[in-house]
């Protein structure tokens, strides 16, 4: 995976003999390993712009990605070795966060040696200056970063004819679309939601129950609360009920029923596993899905690479046999292009309207990180730079977290696909961590836990089989 500026670089840039590297420090081992360096007289590039930080844990991954983009032409984060942690555990989990978000750099098209990671403790002075060597001399060989927001700026006209290249050149190609859910007997299973909430809320099992009750605008079956079983009639179940319910239950209050999809219920654990939703206020009505629909009769983007068609969790089933003997559909898709002119191509098309936050069931913050001014995210205009700030931000908080449920390209009126980049790192996390988002209660999320004995492949002196330049002369020392 290789960005794809280099003749731009050459064309935007003399060759960056004096490349800034902005070097997050762990106050206690690798900041000390600086200082000692120093009073040792190891010397060392003066490229590095050393921030101190409490621990390795407190380094959001946001500053690197704005770090990147505003200027930086690479970022070096070290903390103490694994177990030296004197929050002890702190390096643990920074260790999962910069392993997944150097995936999602990597599936952007960001060049694999201008984000590093290793460790260095308060004793390895000598160690230290060889890393800044060694780090120094990998940027420098990149040139000038192409992703800084200067750059992106300046080059609009550029990137856009790249982009449209891709556009026209290297459209990711799905496999066909099994539509058997047209020929589901939706009234047979509508029959028997209505019939259950009914019994729930007489039996006063639950207060209410969302679901989904039809549009006459759109013929979509639009969110609906049911708190009278008298009322259940209204309660509709066909292939374009689409929108994810799952955010509703945040606003709840008492035991609440929910018409869940596979991907509704997932986004359901998702919640309680992150302590949002207690468990006991939740019945789960499962639903087999075999995919939405839109009012053109196209299957909607995330039912193209659904894999689940169950609930993987659920208080009460819908009856499969219902349905005759319609085998479950399983979507895939052809592997991805990662390049940065994908992701150039895909940023192009955004207006930064965020309809894909607004949504998205785990975009549930009061604030959303680039709304904040304390600190300021965003870069000013709505230029690259802000767009490019969102969308890795933004595809970084939802790592480990998306249940594919594609509602934030389904929202987007200008066909962003940035779910690509999420995809790619949800599929990373389950080959990595053996966690997919959502599927089990028991499962710790994969952002949220650590394992003493997680891969460090892709940081400085651990080789990589997929980036093999990464390795360096570091390991096990
Ligand atoms: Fe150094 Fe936690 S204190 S990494």
């Amino acid at each position: 995976m290789q960005a794809d500026f280099s003749q731009d670089k050459s064309e935007a840039a003399p060759a960056g003999d004096d490349p800034k590297i902005v070097a997050f420090l762990c106050t206690w081992c690798s900041y000390a390993g600086a200082d000692l360096a120093g009073t040792g007289r190891n010397q060392y590039p003066p490229n590095i712009r050393v921030i101190r930080v409490p621990c390795s844990g407190r380094i959001n991954p946001l500053y690197i990605i704005k770090a990147l983009i505003e200027g930086a032409d690479g970022v070096m984060v070290s903390g103490c070795h694994p177990g030296d942690c004197h929050y002890l555990v702190g390096n643990y989990h920074a260790r999962r966060r910069f392993t997944v978000l150097k995936k999602l750099l990597a599936a952007a098209g960001f060049e694999q040696n201008r984000v590093h990671f290793t460790w260095v403790s308060a004793s390895e002075g000598s160690r230290f200056a060889d890393v800044v060597k060694d780090i120094t001399k990998k940027v420098l060989d990149l040139g000038p970063s192409p992703f800084k927001s200067d750059f992106v700026n300046t080059h609009f006209i550029d990137l856009q004819l790249q982009s449209n290249d891709y556009c026209k050149n290297e459209t990711e190609q799905y496999t066909s679309f099994d539509r058997r859910s047209s020929q589901v007997n939706f009234s047979l299973l509508q029959a028997q939601i209505v019939q259950h909430c009914r019994e729930q809320l007489e039996a006063g099992i639950v207060n209410t129950v969302i679901g989904y009750k039809h549009c006459e605008d759109t013929g979509n079956g639009i969110p609906c609360f049911i708190d009278s079983s008298i009322c259940s009639d209204e309660l509709i179940w066909n292939n374009r009920c689409i929108s994810n319910l799952a955010g509703y239950l945040l606003e709840q209050n008492g035991k609440t029923a929910i018409v869940a999809k596979p991907c509704d219920a997932r986004a359901v654990v998702c919640f309680i596993n992150e302590n949002q939703l207690k468990r006991d206020d939740v019945y789960i009505i499962g639903i087999t899905c075999f995919g939405m629909i839109n009012s053109f009769n196209e299957p909607l983007p995330g039912c193209l690479d659904c894999k689940v068609n169950i609930p993987p969790v659920y208080d009460f089933l819908i009856d499969v046999s219902l349905i005759g003997s319609y085998e479950p559909v399983i979507g895939t898709s052809q592997s991805s292009n990662y390049s940065s002119k994908r992701f150039i191509s895909e940023i192009n098309k955004c207006i930064l309207c965020f309809s894909c936050r607004q949504s998205c069931y785990g975009c549930y913050c009061n604030t959303c990180f680039i709304d904040r001014t304390e600190p300021d995210w965003q870069t000013g205009s709505p230029d690259f730079g802000k767009k490019m700030l969102y969308h890795l931000g933004r595809s970084n908080h939802l790592s480990g977290r998306c249940v594919e449920c594609g509602a934030c390209e389904n929202a987007c009126a200008s066909g962003v696909d940035i779910r690509y980049l999420i995809r790619s790192v949800s599929d990373f996390i389950e080959n990595t961590y053996d966690y997919r988002a959502g599927m089990s209660f028991e499962a710790d999320p994969a952002m949220l836990s650590f394992k003493i004995d997680d891969s460090e492949t892709g940081f400085l002196g651990f080789s990589d089989p997929e980036y093999p330049d990464i390795a360096g002369g570091y390991a096990n020392e």
